[in-house]
């Protein structure tokens, strides 16, 4: 089982060469499923909508996609209001409000979208997870084999490091943490444009950097490869080197029960 995590794309400020280089390692990679956190878009514009359907369809596997608040309108505020969705519909041909799921043999990968219209503080790039999106994750988990790997995929972080504090959580992170507990395997993210991975409340959470855009925040682009076989499960970060992606560090996670906890 080899799931690629992508995420923060920006099509719009993507570096073209960094793209097709990513194309290439992932061929080489051959994952069983891309899981794309978000931010597709720079500003949700039609031509940026094209070409990151343009790159989806270039992929080597299946590929469970998400939106991020870079994918809603961003001060074209009637649009943002009336239509917000519109432009992802249209491309991405995908519900952005309900949850999107994809299956394999040992797989159950459940899709939500925590980018919201508005919030009420003044920083309407933060995200949310809801009660009705965390029905439809547990009723994916339900109904799947006891045995196959549980993960969601979502925008915005369920774990910060220091470096991202200024970010935020996903609103509701607690109550969804209380809900995918000792359900869930795996929460993956973008939106900080940082890689790290870690454990919460006995959950394997991988954040993945941007991808190929120029919005770097430190540290170079980056993707992560997880590769899980029955209670191990691995996070290697990819990065982008100059001239292509390479490991830079590789996390091993050991299950305990229903518990995840790193290796030594
Ligand atoms: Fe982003
Ligand atoms: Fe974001």
């Amino acid at each position: 089982m080899r799931i690629a995590q992508i995420s923060d794309l920006h099509f719009g400020r993507d570096v073209a060469a960094v793209a097709r280089s990513l194309l290439a390692d992932l061929c080489d990679a051959a994952p069983t499923m891309v899981a794309v956190c978000g931010d597709l878009t720079q500003r949700a514009r039609p031509a940026e909508f094209r070409a990151a359907r343009a790159f989806l369809d270039e992929l080597p596997a299946p590929a469970l996609v998400v939106p991020g608040n870079h994918d809603l309108p961003g001060w074209r505020v009637w649009s943002r209001f009336t239509r917000p969705w519109r432009p992802w519909r249209l491309h991405l041909s995908t519900d952005p409000y309900g949850a999107v799921s994809h299956t394999a043999d040992g797989l159950v990968a459940v899709g939500v979208n925590t980018a919201r219209q508005w919030g009420p503080h003044p920083d309407w790039s933060r995200g949310r997870i809801d009660a009705r999106q965390l029905a439809a994750i547990g009723a994916a988990f339900d109904e799947a084999p006891s045995d196959d790997l549980r993960v969601v995929v979502a925008h915005h972080p369920f774990l910060l490091t220091p470096p991202g504090r200024n970010r935020g959580l996903v609103g509701r992170s607690k109550l969804a943490l209380r809900h995918l507990r000792r359900r869930a395997d795996l929460l993956l993210g973008g939106h900080i444009h940082l890689a790290y991975s870690g454990v919460v409340d006995g959950l394997v959470v991988a954040q993945s950097g941007t991808a190929f855009s120029d919005r770097l925040k430190g540290e170079p682009n980056s993707y992560n490869l997880i590769e899980a076989d029955g209670d191990r499960l691995s996070v290697s970060t990819r990065r982008w080197d100059g001239a292509r992606f390479d490991t830079h560090l590789r996390t091993d996670y050991v299950r305990d029960g229903h518990e995840w906890r790193p290796t030594p």
